[in-house]
């Protein structure tokens, strides 16, 4: 189409495709795991073998590269699995720098795993530019970068990381799992690459796990392919219609989570219970400038540490009754999590930190359910 189209425009017409078959309107599964070869040896369609490529890859990696304004978009089995690709892009000696409250997997992947092959790794501060400056080396490769950060809503500022990056020929990969394409677009900031956990927000119903990176250009496109198709972490046809369904509603769905999370976040500001919230909407928000110069809305996402320390803080998980008790974030129904009882005892999020991800139900109900709780 010759028209330029609005980003909800996109992200609806990106998941379509016409099937020349039927003329379905919703996308058909296809679940063949392999294609049929002309006589003459080339594969009409293009498609050889399922872990190669398929039409509902195809089609989540189109509209992906869409949402982010990418080059070129590349989908794993989990976002894991996509930022282990990335890592996968290093080379022993390589150094990276990770934020220091990245979240718990990356950093035990970075650490545990790529470091066993000679990757070397700092903890930095990202939200401290100067932190940033001093813990870059010239033999830094990768700067990771997770804005908002998990579980304390760090925010860094990704232009001024991405430009120190730049000057010692390193790139700069964001972590867009928790702002969604929606609430920023790294790629239009400076940043190299963006990393989703599709399990999350895009997603959007706690249903499927997934991820996926979206490049700038094409420089490190082959390596990231053949990671792909090679190690093999990818993601099932059905795992990508899914993907592919809950991107048709994302603007809608983050848009109303947003709006609700920021009301949920002053009331709790307010609240004599409640020693801090981490919120970037707040202005409050030790970064709120930084955020607002680079967000478009402030995420559905926050944290509080509530007064009375992790026993408190666990007891009021056990009161709220719209908020289930689980882990991950970013699907219809709300949800809180003692962080701190997840990451291990040698993690540095505070005891009383409760991270709440606020789903579609109603705000006053929501408001309510705190409101019971911390009496
Ligand atoms: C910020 C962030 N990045 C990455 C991941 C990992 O994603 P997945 O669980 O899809 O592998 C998560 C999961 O919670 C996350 O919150």
């Amino acid at each position: 189409m010759s028209r330029k189209l609005r980003p909800e425009t996109r992200a609806i017409r990106s998941t379509m495709m016409t099937d020349s078959n039927a003329g379905a309107v919703s996308v058909p599964i296809t679940l063949s795991t392999n294609f049929e070869r002309e006589a003459d040896g080339s594969y009409q369609h293009g498609y050889i073998y399922s872990r190669l490529d398929n039409p509902n890859r195809q089609q989540l990696e189109k509209s992906m590269c869409e949402l982010e304004s990418g080059h070129v978009a590349i989908a794993f089995s989990s976002g894991m699995a996509a930022t282990s690709a990335i890592f996968q892009t290093l080379e022993p000696g390589d150094h990276v720098l990770l934020p220091d409250d990245a979240y718990y997997s990356t950093k035990d992947l970075m650490v545990e795993l790529f470091g066993k092959w000679g990757i070397n790794m700092s903890p930095v501060n990202m939200s401290v530019i100067d932190e940033v400056k001093s813990a870059i080396t010239n033999r830094t490769k990768l700067v990771w970068l997770e804005t908002p950060s998990n579980p304390q809503l760090r925010i860094s500022d990704i232009t001024a990381i991405a430009d120190l990056a730049h000057a010692i020929g390193a790139k700069c990969a964001v972590d867009n799992t928790w702002s969604t394409p929606i609430g920023q677009n790294p790629l239009l900031l400076g940043a190299d690459m963006v990393m989703h956990s599709t399990t999350k927000y895009l997603g959007g119903h706690g249903d499927v796990l997934g991820g996926a990176v979206v490049l700038k250009d094409d420089e490190l496109e082959e390596l990231l392919r053949k990671s792909q198709q090679v190690s093999g972490a990818v993601p099932s046809p059905f795992d990508c219609w899914l993907i592919c369904r809950g991107i048709k509603t994302l603007h809608t769905r983050f848009k109303a989570q947003m709006e609700t999370a920021e009301k949920l976040a002053t009331y709790l500001e307010g609240h004599k219970e409640i020693e801090t919230v981490h919120y970037p909407g707040l202005t409050s928000h030790a970064q709120h400038d930084v955020a607002k110069k680079q967000m478009r809305g402030f995420g559905a996402m926050l944290s509080v540490q509530v007064k009375g320390g992790a026993e408190r803080a666990l007891a009021v998980t056990g009161k709220l009754e719209l908020f289930t008790t689980a882990t991950s974030l970013g699907g219809v129904e709300s949800l809180v999590e003692h962080r701190k009882s997840i990451e291990g005892e040698e993690s540095s999020t505070p005891d009383n930190l409760l991270r709440v991800s606020v789903g579609l139900e109603h705000v006053d109900d929501l408001i309510e359910d705190w409101e019971i709780a911390l009496n």
